[in-house]
């Protein structure tokens, strides 16, 4: 399948279907052993090292937010930009400026452990947005939310995406999540069935 620039796709299927997988080969934290995956240029089978790529034009949102619970939320946010040359002062004011973007300024000392389940979210996806990627993947980024903070996560996603050409690509099991996106691709067993 081919997703063009900027569009904003949702990936549905059952569990086991193979929605991570896609998603985690897209970003690079897994390697597909055959097949082909081009992004933003990057033959990402052929390509050793990957790393300026995983770090410049993926940002990754999880299910299960992935903060590390003894750094704040705003060290949290500042952790990616560690891969890039970002001076001190920059890492701290892109991370702030982020954290005000999710509503979170004032909790930027907290430690997410001390954060509801919605804000926790809102921090993964102000670390995500940190090194300016103009990828962003999201595994099912509502999947462990109330409906209410669903839909707080997916208008954040989706006002990125409008205003700054982001391309999106989520996975989800809930199709009024997957219906504000541009296109709906179906897969089952690991193959697309319907798009
Ligand atoms: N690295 C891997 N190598 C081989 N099989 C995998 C790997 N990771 C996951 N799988 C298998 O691929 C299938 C799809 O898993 P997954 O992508 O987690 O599905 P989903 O996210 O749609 O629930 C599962 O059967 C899983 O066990
Ligand atoms: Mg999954």
């Amino acid at each position: 399948m081919t997703i063009e620039e900027g569009e904003f796709v949702a990936i549905m299927g059952p569990s086991g279907s193979g929605k991570s997988t896609l998603l985690n080969m897209i970003g690079v934290l897994d390697r597909a052993d055959d097949g082909k995956i081009v992004a933003d240029g990057h033959d990402l089978l052929l390509e050793k090292d990957l790393s300026d790529f995983r770090s410049e034009i993926i940002g990754f949102v999880f299910q299960l937010h992935n903060l590390l619970p003894m750094l704040s939320s705003l060290e949290n946010v500042e952790l990616p930009t560690y891969e890039l040359k970002v001076s001190s002062s920059e890492r701290g004011k892109r991370a702030l400026e982020l954290l005000k973007k999710v509503g979170l300024e004032d909790k930027a000392e907290f430690s997410p452990n001390k954060l509801s389940g919605g804000e926790k979210q809102r921090v993964a996806v102000a670390r995500a947005l940190v090194n300016h990627p103009p990828i962003i993947l999201a595994d099912e980024p509502t999947g462990s939310l109330d409906s209410d903070n669903s839909q707080k996560i997916l208008k954040l996603l989706k006002d990125l995406h409008k205003e700054e050409n982001i391309t999106l690509i989520i996975t989800t099991h809930d199709l009024s999540v997957a219906k504000q996106a541009g296109r709906i691709v179906n897969i089952l067993d690991g193959k697309v069935v319907e798009t």
